[in-house]
């Protein structure tokens, strides 16, 4: 096989194999240096102001102890309380540690065969080349449980590719020849996999006809306001309607008439030039198109990813895609109402008076948070598409003085209209003067009261530079510390209880932070925050049934400095009620910790573990290259636990 000519927009690919997605997009697309020292100056100064009137509700005064979620806690079996597990001790090693009496196993990992006619993983270049598209895909991430028929089916999303396992094989640990990228357009995207217990745990079921694999080459059709708009034409698809393939797949949702949602999130990173010089619209830019790409040059092997032969294409995508894992025929559908951007996960619930609502992150350093609200109301024989076609996209801004409201995203109030509203969302976004924020990762929305949590990563440029359309990041309220290294979750409350009010009050339900380097101040955290406790960058966000909340972490995991006491990325349990955080997992070196889903009878917990060993020092979980897994946790005494 002739290996592909790469300009020198592709030598970037070794340097930058030991860096995160966002690490690599923070250098190919740097945002604007230009920094308006005023404004963050006059905001800092509020922020202190407005802390000392305590009006943030950041410390012990914000959670009551609640015998609500104290009964909810104790299941079937009285004497079993899920929060009274001592803390799990902060590590490096690398395997899953979990509190004492509780157990785990690798459910599903990269490469493991979906059906028969693929063989079983071997660490071998020929395994990869002959069954990736029948196999389970790279570096799962979101995902959530179905039951279809009485059978238990998850539907796993696969972001990208972690390249130090997938080419351990190359020196030069990136893909040589257009086999090479075809199969890492095959690792991508979902799997749809059956899943049973038997005697020995959780396992897939191979041969299901629920199991499928959508990769970045499945037929998606086009639908809502962008679709056959101009901007969504391209050579292969001049009407506009039909696009192929989803990857970046991150975050995830579950629609009440069964549907899974995908959110495509750094889907910028696959599209390149081999001219450096290409010319990029600004709205392109925006989005972080470049001639660079994060290494994986499918722009060599598919002209579709050719900035410069198609230069329509990454209008289609970054978007949310709705797939009926009941139905493996079932053409995924591009919901373009729900917005274009970097989307994380799509949090979708139903109104009082029957209004779908979704609560979307962009996740980018200062982009923005989105609502979107259907024009009708969902009921049993409801028009689906209409419910997810027809509706308003609003962005959030939250006041310092923990009021908030949505702006509607409108011709009037943009003046664009609403195909341009939905391909371009955060030019949109950034004319009605909405909050700029710490990237926007999860937002899970509690099932037994009207709250909705979001997790904010982290941001470097807080305070210190706008965003990437020249937006301003001050420091202040809801992103109230300059260059926030550590995160912090925001919980809000609609009006009246109500999803579709324009309308909310906020407060943080914590800020994550280091107390034991940093003795006071916003960098030891909030006071739920504790040195047997304590983590970095909150992503995935999760309520169990039990109206528990789970959080996971992909942050750094150096144990030093700044992380100190912090270890490996980590899953923690939270009580909404109480505000009491306690660290329930640690994982193996280099993950991230991401994905989250229960059986149909809540007692087994399926938790991804996302690239171990991205810099390469990792052999979970069976010793050799290391694989992203879903691993499935249960309590060794049959407690239901989600
Ligand atoms: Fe894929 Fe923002 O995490
Ligand atoms: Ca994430
Ligand atoms: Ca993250």
């Amino acid at each position: 096989m002739a290996m592909f000519k790469k300009n020198q927009s592709q030598n970037h690919t070794q340097n930058t194999l030991s860096l995160s997605a966002d690490e690599i997009d923070e250098i190919v697309r740097p945002a604007p240096e230009k920094t308006d020292f005023d404004e963050v100056v006059e905001k800092a100064m509020s922020r202190r102001d407005f802390f000392k009137g305590g009006a943030l509700l950041v410390g012990t005064g914000l959670f009551a102890k609640s015998t609500l979620v104290a009964a909810m806690s104790k299941n079937q079996k009285s004497e079993f309380d899920i929060y009274a597990f001592e803390n799990v001790p902060a590590n490096s090693k690398d395997t899953i540690t979990l509190p004492k009496d509780y157990q785990w196993k690798p459910l599903v990992s990269w490469g493991d065969p979906l059906w028969s006619k693929a063989s079983q993983f071997t660490n071998t270049e020929d395994f990869v080349a002959e069954n990736q598209e029948w196999a389970f895909g790279d570096n799962n991430d979101g995902m959530k449980h179905f039951t279809i028929d009485g059978r238990e089916v998850l539907a796993i999303n696969h972001e990208y590719v972690n390249m130090a396992s997938f080419f351990h094989h190359h020196e030069s640990k990136s893909p040589q020849t257009k086999d090479d990228i075809v199969k890492t357009q095959q690792a991508v995207g979902v799997s749809i996999v059956e899943v049973k217990e038997g005697k020995d745990g959780w396992q897939v079921v191979k041969d299901s006809e629920f199991n499928r694999r959508i990769t970045a080459l499945t037929p998606m059709q086009i639908t809502g306001p962008a679709r056959g708009h101009n901007l969504m034409k391209t050579q292969h698809d001049p009407q506009g309607i039909q696009s192929f393939g989803t990857w970046a797949n991150c975050g995830s949702g579950k629609t009440p008439w069964g549907t899974y949602l995908t959110c495509e999130e750094n889907f910028n990173g696959y599209y390149g030039s081999k001219n450096d010089l290409v010319k990029v619209s600004d709205e392109l830019k925006r989005y972080g198109l470049f001639a660079k790409n994060y290494g994986y040059d499918w722009h060599l092997a598919d002209e579709r990813f050719d900035l410069e032969k198609t230069p329509n294409e990454p209008n289609r995508s970054g978007f949310v895609v709705e797939i009926d894992p009941a139905n493996p025929n079932s053409t995924p559908k591009k919901r373009t109402a729900l917005g274009r951007f970097k989307h994380e996960n799509a949090e979708m619930v139903i109104a009082d008076n029957g209004q779908v609502v979704v609560y979307l992150g962009d996740d980018e350093r200062g982009e923005y948070l989105y609502r979107y609200v259907s024009k009708n109301r969902y009921h049993k024989n409801a028009d689906i598409d209409d419910l997810m076609e027809n509706g308003t996209l609003y962005v959030a801004k939250f006041n310092e003085n923990g009021s908030g409201s949505w702006i509607a995203l409108t011709k009037e109030a943009t003046g664009m209209d609403m195909a341009e509203i939905c391909i371009h969302t955060r030019q949109a976004a950034s004319k009605v003067g909405a909050t700029t924020m710490d990237r926007p990762e999860w937002i899970a929305a509690n099932p037994h009261k009207a709250e909705v949590f979001c997790a904010l990563t982290n941001n470097k440029n807080r305070g210190i530079k706008p965003n990437a359309g020249g937006d301003a990041q001050p420091v202040g309220g809801v992103n109230p510390r300059q260059e926030n290294h550590y995160g912090q979750v925001v919980r809000w409350v609609p009006k009246n209880n109500d999803h579709i009010a324009d309308s909310f009050s906020w407060n943080l339900f914590v800020l994550a932070g280091n107390p034991t380097v940093h003795k006071e101040g916003l960098y030891a955290g909030s006071k739920n925050v504790n040195s047997d406790n304590m983590f970095n960058s909150p992503d995935g966000i999760h309520f169990d049934s039990q109206g528990k909340l789970w959080i996971q972490t992909d942050g750094k995991t150096s144990n030093k400095d700044e992380f100190a006491g912090m270890g490996n990325n980590q899953m923690l349990l939270a009580n909404p009620e109480t505000g009491e955080i306690k660290r329930f997992m640690v994982g193996p070196q280099e993950c991230e910790v991401t994905g989250f889903s229960y059986s149909e009878d809540g007692k087994t917990i399926f938790v991804g573990i996302q690239h171990p060993g991205d810099k390469g020092n990792s052999t979970f979980p069976y010793g050799g290259v290391a694989r992203s897994t879903v691993i499935a946790i249960s309590h060794k005494k049959g407690y239901q636990i989600a």
